[in-house]
């Protein structure tokens, strides 16, 4: 008789698995501090603008709480109203038991404001990003991308199993290129409105038209528009006059938004036609696969919509800073792209990893809070401080700045 091989089990192997992963990632963490490149995590407490470091209060110059919303007291009293309620968390995925009259109150504020027919909550702007594309995107599909797209969007192309082709940043004859080159299967076309590490924007308008031309369809992050820019706040479609073409130009386009920026919160969005919010339910693994968003932060995204709504002088002030600070510094001779739009991404490219992290330490030195951004997050020779402006930043405060930010090269 054959011996049950449950009475039986491997050897022990005589190097364990978990030490030989101990010295791989003590060898790979060596290489990555000789790269300038290690990334340490830094306890800090933020506060207002003001971000406390080991003691010391900084300006803080590197969030992406570019309204100040995530302090702001109505959006407090939303979240803790809503935890107190209904408890910290949803409880289980949205298509099991997790959809709440919260989550679609914030659904359909969110719709609204984005003038889209329905909109759809995940956990995070990234899960947003993987589930519109390997939903939406397949293997015999094309996916053509701005070279300086967002992570997340380069990872749910990847997953997708489309083919995926970069095109040179903003350079849109290239992406025409691309895309005409492709006879079977759908065309995407995707763009971040605002770039993410460099603040400059895209030409959406002229992208529609050309997903009219090669029936495409649009992908639109707005994570660092919403919020920010145009006439309410709805982002970089409105304030280029496409808000409705972004979803109809080609054959029909998908917006994506993320609370965790201007709203102060936490939380993906995306706002589309109704079948295709549908069809993400439906098919998005992002979306089917994992917990809906705790009702406190649902609540906190609406109370959110209702402050950029009754409170614009924060983004008037967050242009306003913006211009203060982009026109000086483009002056100086930092190589600022995107003027044309006040966004609050300011990045002061330094050069490789060291460079960056000069500056970066200088202006810690200075009082100043704005960490050195490096590959893989930029290309390898443009690493740089990213300022990130936020609209509760004195007078006072940016002329400091522009009192240590010599010219490139300069030191701060
Ligand atoms: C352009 C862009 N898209 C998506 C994301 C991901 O958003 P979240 O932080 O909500 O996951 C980010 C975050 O940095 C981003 O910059």
């Amino acid at each position: 008789m054959p011996a049950d091989p449950r009475n039986n089990p491997e050897p022990t192997p005589a190097v364990s698995v978990a030490e030989h992963l101990r010295d791989l990632s003590e060898a790979a963490l060596r290489d990555l501090d000789q790269a300038n490149r290690l990334r340490p995590l830094r306890t800090v407490q933020p506060e207002g603008r003001i971000i406390h470091d080991e003691g010391r209060g900084l300006l803080n110059l590197a969030s992406n709480d570019y309204l100040g919303l995530s302090q702001h007291r109505k959006l407090i009293e939303a979240a803790t109203d809503a935890t107190q309620r209904f408890g910290v968390g949803a409880g289980a995925s949205r298509l099991v038991s997790g959809t709440q009259p919260i989550h679609q109150q914030a659904e359909h504020r969110f719709a609204a404001f984005k003038h889209a027919e329905a909109a759809l909550l995940l956990a995070t702007g990234y899960t947003a990003n993987l589930a519109v594309l390997t939903t939406l995107a397949g293997p015999d599909d094309l996916v053509v991308m701005d070279k300086l797209v967002h992570a997340s969007l380069i990872d749910a192309a990847r997953i997708s199993d489309a083919q995926v082709r970069t095109f040179p940043h903003l350079n849109l004859e290239r992406a025409e290129q691309l895309l005409a080159r492709h006879t079977t299967g759908r065309r995407f076309l995707v763009t971040d409105s605002v770039f993410s590490m460099d603040g400059d924007c895209a030409d959406l308008p002229a992208m529609c038209d050309l997903a009219d031309r090669h029936g495409a369809s649009l992908i639109l992050d707005e994570a660092h528009g919403t919020g920010v820019l145009g006439p309410d706040g709805s982002g970089l479609a409105f304030a280029q006059g496409v808000a409705q073409r972004v979803y109809t130009c080609g054959t029909g386009g998908v917006v994506i938004s993320t609370a965790s920026k201007a709203l102060g919160g936490l939380g993906g969005i995306i706002t589309a036609a109704k079948p295709i919010i549908e069809m993400i339910i439906n098919k998005a693994r992002p979306f089917i696969y994992s917990t809906a968003v705790p009702p406190g932060q649902a609540a906190a995204i609406s109370a959110a919509l209702d402050v950029i709504r009754d409170e614009p002088q924060r983004r008037h002030r967050l242009a306003e800073l913006s211009d203060q600070v982009r026109k000086p510094l483009t002056e100086r001779g930092w190589p600022i792209t995107g003027n044309a739009y006040p966004t609050p991404i300011i990045p002061l490219v330094a050069g490789d990893e060291a460079d960056a992290l000069r500056l970066a330490k200088s202006l810690h030195a200075q009082g100043f809070f704005a960490p050195a951004i490096r590959p893989p997050t930029v290309a390898p020779g443009q690493s740089r401080v990213r300022l990130s402006l936020r609209s509760d930043l004195k007078d006072d405060d940016i002329a400091r700045l522009l009192g240590v930010v010599g010219k490139p090269g300069s030191g701060a």
